[in-house]
């Protein structure tokens, strides 16, 4: 396990909201304006009107988070304490709100808030263990490569150059074309890509990715399975299976070990990391579209002391200002 000073912890906690400014740095030093970015997402969709930039097909949820007895242990954060509403949202990854559920190298979302008098807590995770992008001049460059051309199809050999050049780009994509089709929202794990730092009321901080663990396992589609089913049918299971009753996930702490990447989204920790339950995430019911649409699920601004993002993954403060152009231009 990687535990980090109270001092390093609260350096990582202030570096990470200073970065989080209307632009955000990439690796080489050129900065990926937001607007950009979000132009790029809404384009390889297809420039759909009044929609999210991704996860724009979903689902609009409630439920509760109870957090385990060893939770206090590594966080602070109030939500860590008690048992806490939770807003949520499954969606489809990408901008286009009419892509089929039976897409195969798309990932699967899922954003949360959990509410406390004290402040939201929100994670905004994947069902895949790795991000498709390093930084975000390449996530810029990764969507703008995926715009239809005059023929409504993307340029397959500008896809396949780009990925020659960027192969850290193309590990999501081998990951989820890897496994089946999930035949639920609520039958497939899901990752915060990110290496967070937890820390509890003595000070100590400890390095860790969040996985949420589905209880109900990992439900996939056989291609025969697969075939049989509509474009859209994770609405109607998800309501079929909450009426028996909740969804529930483990939200589960993978504890760092000495060298495993802190600022690279694209590459998984091994798998045989200790972990820690945190605590469970229970989906009750569906709520209306509304509830979610209000606002944006930021997981960077919306984290209590006793859990930080990373100061030095260039992703992660990309994603505060991405989300709020991406929420301006679907509430006008
Ligand atoms: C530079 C990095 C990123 C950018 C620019 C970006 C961009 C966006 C945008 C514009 C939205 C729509 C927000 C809204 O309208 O409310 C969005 C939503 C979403 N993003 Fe990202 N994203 C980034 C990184 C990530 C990462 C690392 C993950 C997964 C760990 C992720 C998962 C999601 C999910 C699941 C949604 C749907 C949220 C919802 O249901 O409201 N994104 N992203």
């Amino acid at each position: 396990m990687l535990r980090s000073s109270p001092v390093l912890a609260a350096t990582v906690l202030t570096a990470s909201l200073l970065t989080g400014g209307a632009s955000a740095q990439n690796t080489a030093g050129h900065d990926a304006d937001p607007g950009a970015i979000v132009d790029a997402l809404f384009a390889a969709g297809g420039n759909q009107p009044k929609v999210r930039g991704s996860g724009a097909k979903g689902v609009c949820l409630k439920g509760s988070f109870t957090p385990s007895a060893e939770a206090p242990g590594l966080s602070k954060a109030p939500h860590f304490a008690k048992t806490v509403p939770v807003t949520a949202r499954f969606s489809m990854g990408g901008s286009n709100p009419k892509i089929s559920d039976k897409a195969k190298p798309v990932t699967r979302g899922f954003a949360m808030r959990m509410t406390d008098p004290s402040g939201d807590m929100v994670f905004v995770v994947i069902s895949a263990p790795v991000f498709s992008t390093r930084t975000p001049q390449q996530l810029l460059d990764f969507a703008t490569v995926r715009a239809p051309g005059p023929d409504g199809k993307p340029d397959a050999d500008k896809i396949k150059a780009f990925a020659a050049a960027n192969p850290e780009t193309t590990r999501q994509a081998a990951w989820l074309n890897a496994r089946p089709v999930p035949a639920s929202f609520a039958g497939v794990d899901y990752w915060g890509v990110h290496a967070y730092t937890l820390t509890n009321a003595k000070g100590a901080a400890t390095v860790a990715k969040l996985k949420w663990v589905a209880s109900a396992g990992q439900l996939g589609l056989t291609d025969d399975e697969l075939k049989a089913k509509p474009d859209s049918f994770y609405a109607d299971e998800l309501k079929e299976r909450l009426s028996k009753g909740p969804a529930s996930f483990a939200l589960v702490a993978v504890l760092a070990e000495t060298g495993d990447p802190v600022n690279d989204p694209t590459v998984a920790w091994p798998e045989e990391r200790k972990s820690v339950t945190l605590g469970t995430v229970a989906i009750t019911a569906i709520e209306p579209d509304a509830t979610c649409d209000a606002a944006t699920f930021d997981p960077v601004v919306s984290l209590p002391d006793g859990v930080a993002g990373p100061a030095t993954d260039p992703m992660f403060a990309a994603r505060s200002p991405a989300y709020a152009v991406s929420l301006s231009r679907r509430a006008n």
